[in-house]
């Protein structure tokens, strides 16, 4: 993350770094207030990312990988989108609401590093990221092999800051 925020710093666009294991966002609790007009029940730090998510002009995920997918705090923050969606009067198949759409993109981190090491976590995030809410895709960086089972973190022996960096610099070129 660090890298990828460098490389486009360095391109002149401003970053703000928002870290869910600093902030807590719950899961939704489906109460369904919000689809009468009411605001999320939930008093966390959901409610204060509502403007910084309708203010950005790209939302860059960045996770390991846990139990072959994204993390739980990332799943929790999606879900709450549940509350800022509005009603799509026009619906295309298979959505029903619509969100802020944004360009977005994935950066991931894992231990294993095998050609179906991400396949559940890519296939989430184009399902859910780009088809259902709408995301633009900016593309992704999957960075396997960054970890070892003793825990110790070994992404400095790979590529993948390098290419996170590039990632950064190039996410907007032309
Ligand atoms: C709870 C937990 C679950 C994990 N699950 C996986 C997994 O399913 N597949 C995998 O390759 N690595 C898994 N890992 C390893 C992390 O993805 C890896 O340590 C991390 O991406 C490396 O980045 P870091 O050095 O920034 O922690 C897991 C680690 C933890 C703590």
């Amino acid at each position: 993350m660090e890298s990828f925020i460098k490389g486009a710093r360095e391109k002149g666009h401003s970053v703000e770094v928002i870290s869910l294991a600093k902030k807590e966002v719950k899961p939704c609790l489906g109460c369904n207030a919000c689809r009468y007009e009411k605001p999320c029940i939930q008093k966390d730090s959901f409610n204060e990312l509502v403007p910084k998510i309708k203010e950005a002009d790209c939302l860059v995920f960045a996770s390991p990988l846990y139990f072959w997918s994204i993390s739980a705090r990332i799943k929790a923050f999606i879900e709450r989108f549940y509350c800022i969606a509005i009603k799509d009067e026009n619906p295309p198949f298979g959505r029903y609401e619509k969100y802020p759409i944004k360009d977005c993109a994935l950066l991931m981190t894992a231990a294993d590093n095998n050609f179906w090491t991400f396949e559940h976590a890519v296939s989430y995030y184009r399902y859910v990221f780009i088809n259902y809410i709408g995301f633009r895709d900016k593309g992704m960086l999957l960075a396997g092999g960054c970890g070892h089972t003793d825990g110790l973190p070994q992404i400095d022996k790979t590529n993948h800051l390098n290419e996170a960096y590039e990632f950064g610099r190039n996410i907007y070129a032309e």
